[in-house]
């Protein structure tokens, strides 16, 4: 006779993090086209919701899942196809599962992606998403294995080979992040921080912006890169939302402007609605406004939204954490 945890299908939900670099040093493009980075990552309260669910159709050949449906009031654009990163981590499970135990029959799946984080916005959404999918499909098809979990090593190493910022997301809270962004240190920090997020109708393509800071620099204009985190790191100790303001950096943010000049007056109107500071959040467009409070963060947002046609504001605190089954 059948265990009842075996008769139960299995239907899960975990939460998917949003990040926002407080630091980001952009060092030389490397022989693969990654550039080595120096980012000091911090998760944000807001999130994603991730449900994975058993389902009793069949999926298309090759692939554990049949479909994703795709909800939520930042669903408009996000891809509900394999080419979604949430899909791929599913079957990167099932494949890493069977290379180390073997083949087995496994179920076919659906997901459900609630989008609460902009899309393309430089946020990590997607790369949060996927984390949370390798969360769930973890638990899903290691039952059939008997055993809990593939393990804390082979779900970042999984992470890593998706894309630079699905470690993080797995991992949460406040790291540093080498290499292309994957190899995390986590890092003290005090305090808790409030942003102002605005969004904008049109995203920004991450190797474009990568690109043309290459191209900036090659014409002498880029800032060289900014690899040194000891006063981002001394203030994060420090927890001083003032403090930490002046050490806000972006080396992506010249790039992101010239690839989008309208940014510069969203970063202007935050600034003198009372922001603390503001930038361009990783590859941008969004752009992120460390506020004192929730007060000034939700004047930081009217005023912008205001002022600049098709953009959107989110209120968010600071550091959330990785992403975790719910
Ligand atoms: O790793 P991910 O798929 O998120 O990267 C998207 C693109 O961003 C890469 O193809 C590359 O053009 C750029 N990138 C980069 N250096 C990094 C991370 C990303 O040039 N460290």
């Amino acid at each position: 006779m059948l265990e009842p945890e075996q008769i139960d299908s299995f239907l899960f939900s975990a939460k998917a993090h949003a990040k926002v670099n407080l630091h980001l040093g952009v060092g030389n493009s490397r022989a693969d086209g990654f550039h080595e980075l120096v980012s000091v990552f911090q998760s944000l309260d807001v999130h994603d919701t991730v449900t994975l669910s058993e389902s009793e159709g069949a999926a298309p050949r090759g692939t554990h899942v049949r479909a994703i449906n795709v909800s939520g009031p930042y669903a408009a654009g996000v891809p509900a196809d394999q080419s979604n990163l949430a899909w791929r981590a599913v079957d990167a499970v099932a494949t890493r599962l069977a290379e180390k135990f073997g083949p087995l029959e496994l179920s076919v799946v659906e997901l459900e992606l609630h989008k609460e984080i902009p899309a393309a916005g430089g946020m990590a959404g997607g790369s949060a998403d996927a984390a949370a999918a390798l969360r769930l499909a973890d638990s899903c098809f290691s039952r059939a294995y008997d055993i809990r979990s593939l393990g804390e090593d082979e779900l970042f190493s999984l992470a890593a080979d998706l894309g630079s910022d699905v470690p993080f997301t797995l991992l949460g809270g406040t790291a540093l992040g080498t290499g292309r962004g994957e190899q995390l240190t986590p890092m003290l920090a005090r305090g808790r921080y409030t942003w102002a997020l605005i969004t904008s109708k049109e995203g920004l393509s991450t190797p474009s912006v990568f690109q043309k800071l290459d191209e900036l620099r090659s014409q002498g204009k880029g800032s060289s890169p900014s690899l040194d985190t000891t006063r981002v790191s001394q203030a994060l100790i420090s927890g001083d939302p003032e403090r930490l303001a002046g050490e806000l950096k972006n080396d992506l943010q010249a790039a992101a402007l010239s690839l989008r000049p309208d940014l510069r007056k969203v970063l202007d109107v935050g600034q003198e609605a009372g922001a603390l500071a503001g930038i361009v959040s990783g590859s941008g467009p969004t752009c992120a406004f460390l506020c004192p409070d929730k007060a000034t963060a939700a004047e930081v947002v009217f005023q912008v939204t205001m002022a600049v046609p098709g953009t959107k504001g989110l209120i968010s605190s600071s550091p959330g954490s990785g992403a975790h089954l719910i």
